[in-house]
């Protein structure tokens, strides 16, 4: 049985006082669901103080970014050895923003999601086609192409730490979700390929998010769908309640 995962990807948003302030009102909001695994990714400079006040809590911590390296002269970085240090479980790597803004490619993302792996960090690798991309069919190549190259030299073992999130670039923060069906369409995909870069035990339990204008009113449905597993939740995961509805979504 894989236990669904719900995880708030804050993105450059919340001050040092506003993340506490916002993690103090999910912390009781949440504290009664022992059946999902709750993660928040706070911003780096947030992390220290969040994981103090996360302590004892069901909520585990997670950072946005990594580097490969674990330490040296690698000035502005910030490394799993570094985020380990600070409390860090998770670290997301893989986002479209990282990929988009910030030109990450698929072999970078590979040396950051080997450190992770290295480090006994879990990873939130985070995957997904363009709109383009999708309307010219070429959405299972290009899915196909980032977890082979994502996941490369990741072994069975390694793999049990790496959750893979699906998150559609044309459904980021553009209210514009994938549709139940589109979502369990990829998610499936996705584990069909996971089954043939390793095996069926491996495909079977790892878990697969669903990313893209989550919101109270559709994480029910989209939980619904066998192949989902949970979702990582960016602008709702900015109000304590919206982001504590969908911890405690309800599948229908
Ligand atoms: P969104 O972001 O929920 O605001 O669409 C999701 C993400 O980028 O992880």
């Amino acid at each position: 049985m894989r236990k669904p995962m719900i995880a708030g990807n804050w993105k450059l948003h919340k001050t040092l006082d506003e993340a506490c302030g916002l993690v103090s009102e999910i912390i009781p909001a949440v504290a009664s669901n022992q059946d999902v695994e709750i993660v928040v990714a706070p911003v780096f400079t947030a992390l220290s103080k969040v994981a103090e006040i996360l302590s004892g809590s069901n909520i585990k911590l997670a950072a946005q970014n990594c580097y490969p390296e674990p330490q040296g002269a690698f000035t502005g970085e910030v490394s799993p050895l570094f985020l380990k240090d600070v409390g860090c479980h998770y670290v997301i790597i893989g986002h479209s923003e990282r990929r988009q803004i910030f030109g990450e490619t698929n072999d970078f993302i590979n040396a950051k999601a080997r450190a992770l792996a290295d480090a006994g960090l879990g990873t939130i690798f985070c995957i997904g086609e363009t709109l383009e991309e999708r309307e010219s069919d070429q959405m299972f190549d290009v899915l196909r192409h980032q977890v082979r190259l994502g996941l490369k030299n990741l072994s069975t073992e390694q793999m049990s730490n790496v959750v893979i999130a699906y998150e559609p670039i044309w459904a980021i923060g553009t209210g514009v979700t994938a549709s139940d069906e589109q979502a369990q369409e990829a998610h499936a995909f996705i584990r069909a390929l996971v089954k043939e870069l390793y095996n069926p035990k491996v495909a079977d339990a790892t878990r697969i998010l669903y990313g893209g204008s989550v919101k109270p009113g559709n994480v029910d449905g989209l939980m619904t769908q066998p192949d989902v597993d949970g979702a990582l939740v960016g602008g709702a995961s900015l109000k304590a309640a919206d982001f504590a509805r969908i911890v405690n979504f309800e599948k229908v």
